[in-house]
């Protein structure tokens, strides 16, 4: 066996959402998040053009700036009618509330050969990566989407291009309370066999 895989399961099954409600104040660290990331570059794409592009929110200054942001773009791309006071509040504490905040977006490859979905699919296997590495630290992460996240005006906050799309908000910080248990279904639920 190449890798022990009783820690390589417990790895993958222990990952687990942890919102920034639920973080302490305990700091995460630069070097961890360059781990993180470096780790996020090493996911499958199609192609070779590690569509992966990062945004790291890491100084008070910059979650404050972003907090005031998603602040104005919930209420720029949501009808006046759908707009939820305790919903705005709570986009907008997230960042002040979390250690670090990465922004994850895909950037689309120029000459448009790869198919748009695998190069977000390349995404979310880095976003994978980037999650099961917090867990090895023992640090929470969230991933979000909230819908201002898939505007234009998101992509002009990120500097991004027209055909880049912003994939998600991952909050990152160390769980106060005991790290969560889940569950999932056996695979006969979700599995066929062909075996003849
Ligand atoms: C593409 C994607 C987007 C997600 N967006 C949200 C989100 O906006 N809000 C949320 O509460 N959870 C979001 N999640 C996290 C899921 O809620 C979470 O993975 C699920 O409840 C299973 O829990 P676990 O991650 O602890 O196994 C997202 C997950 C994925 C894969």
């Amino acid at each position: 066996m190449k890798f022990n895989l009783s820690e390589v399961n417990d790895l993958i099954r222990s990952r687990r959402s942890i919102r920034p409600e639920q973080f302490s104040s305990r700091k995460v660290q630069k070097d961890q998040i360059e781990l993180i990331l470096t780790n996020a570059q090493w996911a499958p794409n199609h192609g070779n053009t590690e569509p992966w592009r990062f945004h790291v929110f890491m100084s008070e200054e910059s979650r404050t700036e972003l907090s005031q942001k998603l602040g104005s773009l919930y209420l720029e791309t949501t009808d006046a009618s759908s707009q939820n006071d305790s919903k705005l509040a709570k986009l907008m504490r997230r960042p002040s509330i979390s250690s670090v905040v990465v922004a994850v977006s895909m950037s689309r490859q120029k000459e448009e050969k790869i198919p748009e979905i695998e190069e977000v699919e390349a995404v979310a296997c880095a976003i994978q990566n980037m999650q099961l590495t917090a867990n090895a630290y023992g640090i929470g992460c969230f991933w979000s989407t909230p819908k201002l996240i898939y505007s234009e005006k998101m992509i002009e906050y990120l500097s991004l291009e027209a055909k880049d799309k912003c994939l998600g908000l991952l909050y990152f910080g160390y769980p106060k309370d005991e790290w969560p248990k889940s569950h999932r279904k056996p695979i006969e639920y979700n599995t066929v066999w062909k075996t003849q």
